[in-house]
């Protein structure tokens, strides 16, 4: 996933948008590699204390003493780090492949073929691919899975369209060596036609659908009455301050309403009312022009929208083409509520919540009844949301304008572990409610909001009012600004330079009220590798070399406040990552800083999805 420059399909999503849109060196780059070093120094130094509650920096970290001393919870043993290509749990533990792609979700699903691309008009009868968040759902005595399929491997999904493209590029290397040239750039696999686009629109989107347990283990319902896919072509409601603002609207949807599609679902949310949330994040690749001169605006560039498109669909779905729909773009990146319960409800977009690269979404009630959802932008130097509903939530009560009626704050923090959110109104900002909830970004870059080292997931404590925040990695931390031009020197929470490990941020809401605009932070955890670096690359105190990993990503807290970390990082075992093995999830002890890794993954695969059942 790492060589830029062998093939478009291999690249990242983080690593396909810097392609699209390079950003600017930084012109004052003398500046803020002054202030990053010594903060660097600043840290090393504290690092050098050893034990005792340790000052880092500008945030408190647990040593590995006081972890040792407090009893541990954990009852498995640590697991070894893995280079192989399975999965690996402690003894005592067991797992089992439940779904895979291709599997049927109803009896009428094409045959699945390795061969041969789903039909278009099958392919949202089954189970899609690259799964990411996900929620388990008791509805009436039954289970039901809610799960995003984020994007898709054209290699896998479309194996005819890839034979041509690799006779093509095999042609044209053999021709060129003929000549004694170097062989030209390989060309991309791409969608071919408005078929193969039909089809990987349908494979992408999530699933809902029923699981039950036999002898054999859990499995899928196939044709329960709760099995549904919705996809990029599936019509959903747009809602909230920005529903029906002339920004929304277009040739096919005059009302600025209704769109076709959730895109890009990355991480997931559940809400108390017993609905699914599901994350737009990298909805930016999925757009194109099939005018080259288009000119792209201001904004197009901040949310890293470009002339070509990662799957073609804007040479075979015009929707897609910004020169030809300029506005489909802004009716995109939101969170979309969806009802497991009733397959045909319509699900709905909620601009409330704003207009980002969405994560996921974490969900808690305040002590008043309002509702809060903490929210990360998962980019380079953007930020971390906190929505909050202006009326409170009634168990059987009406929740439908919930998530529409409320504030949007963005976080603060200050190198004096206190931190505040800070509201996204008209009146700071020079933008209306809508315009705040469709270009947000450029709202909290106005309001100073703190760049981030890429807010991956948030988590909520049930037990104690604690949020986290994995911060996964970020390369260009102290060397470029964000894409909105905002400085990017080291701050508190995001204090090391070429950030490539990650740390997970803990706040503490002012009075145990997540409602609240303050709070004091920490850090939980940096991330880093003790083995090969002495400085505060080899992490905190509770990272050692038989926990260590990189860039942490998907988390939950479980029902005892323990902390779930799932990562999504470098794993070729070499180098700086040399000892952390393949992607793994981890359990911390939020009350002792202690660590465990308890579950391997297959080598080149993201560890994500943790969802519970009762
Ligand atoms: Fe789809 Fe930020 O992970
Ligand atoms: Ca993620
Ligand atoms: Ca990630």
């Amino acid at each position: 996933m790492k060589d830029i420059n062998i093939n478009e399909n291999d690249l990242s999503w983080d690593e396909w948008d810097e392609l699209q849109s390079p950003r600017p060196a930084e012109s004052e780059f003398d500046e803020v590699v002054d202030q990053a070093m010594s903060r660097r120094g600043f840290l090393g130094a504290a690092l050098a204390f050893g034990s005792g509650a340790a000052v880092m920096g500008t945030g408190t970290l647990l040593s590995s003493t006081s972890a040792q001393a407090a009893a541990s919870r954990f009852a498995f043993d640590p697991l070894p780090i893995a280079t192989d290509f399975t999965v690996h749990v402690p003894a005592g533990y067991s797992w089992a492949p439940m779904v895979r792609y291709g599997d049927p979700l109803f009896s009428d699903a094409p045959e699945f073929s390795q061969t041969a691309a789903l039909p278009a008009d099958q392919a949202d009868r089954v189970f899609g691919e690259n799964t990411d968040g996900m929620e388990l759902f008791e509805i009436d005595g039954h289970e039901v899975i809610a799960v995003n399929h984020e994007y898709v491997n054209l290699s896998v999904n479309l194996p005819e369209r890839k034979a041509i493209v690799d006779a093509e590029n095999e042609k044209a290397a053999a021709e060129a060596a003929a000549k004694g040239e170097e062989a030209p750039k390989k060309i991309s696999l791409r969608p071919g036609s408005a078929a193969e686009v039909e089809t990987i629109q349908k494979l992408q989107g999530v699933a809902v659908f029923e699981v039950a347990r036999s002898e054999n283990g859990w499995s899928v319902v196939v044709d329960s009455p709760f099995n549904r896919r919705i996809t990029h072509l599936t019509e959903i409601d747009i809602a909230g301050p920005a529903a029906g603002h002339d920004l929304l609207k277009t040739a096919a949807d005059p009302t600025g309403t209704k769109v076709l599609g959730t895109i890009n679902n990355c991480g997931s949310g559940r809400t108390p009312w017993g609905t699914y949330l599901t994350c737009e994040e990298n909805f930016n690749g999925y757009f194109g022009s099939t005018d080259e001169s288009f000119e792209r605006p201001e904004d197009f560039k901040r949310y890293g929208i470009g002339l070509s498109g990662r799957y073609a669909y804007e040479t075979f779905d015009p929707r897609y083409d910004i020169s030809q729909n300029p506005n489909e773009p802004l009716r995109h990146g939101y969170i979309t509520e969806i009802d497991p319960s009733d397959p045909n409800a319509t699900p709905v977009k909620r601009t409330a919540l704003g207009r980002f690269k969405h994560e996921n979404a974490a969900s808690v009630i305040a002590p008043d009844g309002r509702v809060v959802v903490y929210m990360g932008d998962d980019e380079r130097g953007e930020f971390l949301y906190k929505y909050v509903s202006n009326g409170v939530y009634v168990p059987g009560g009406d929740t439908s304008t919930l998530l529409d009626d409320g504030k949007l704050f963005v976080a603060r923090f200050e190198n004096d572990l206190t931190g505040r959110w800070v509201e996204l109104t008209p009146e700071a900002t020079d933008m209306s409610e809508a315009e705040i909830r469709i270009y947000t970004r450029m709202a909290a870059s106005k309001v100073g909001a703190t760049t981030m080292d890429r807010p991956e997931w948030v988590a909520v404590n049930p037990i104690s009012a604690q949020g986290y925040c994995a911060l996964t990695n970020n390369r260009n931390r102290g060397v470029k600004p964000n894409a909105g031009g905002d400085d990017t020197a080291v701050n508190g929470p995001n204090p090391r330079n070429e950030n490539h490990y990650g740390q997970i941020v803990r706040w503490y809401p002012a009075n145990d009220d997540h409602g609240s605009d303050a709070f004091r932070w920490d850090l939980y955890v940096m991330a880093g590798n003790p083995t090969v670096h002495d400085d505060a690359y080899g992490g905190s105190a509770n990272v050692n070399p038989g926990n260590m990993f990189n860039s942490p990503d998907g988390m939950q807290a479980d029902s005892s406040g323990l902390l779930w970390i799932q990562t999504d990082g470098d794993d070729d075992n070499e180098g700086d990552f040399a000892g952390q093995g393949n992607n793994q999830m981890l359990v911390g002890d939020p009350a002792t800083g202690e660590i465990r890794r308890f579950l391997t993954g297959p080598n080149g695969s993201e560890v994500t999805g943790l969802t519970w059942s009762a």
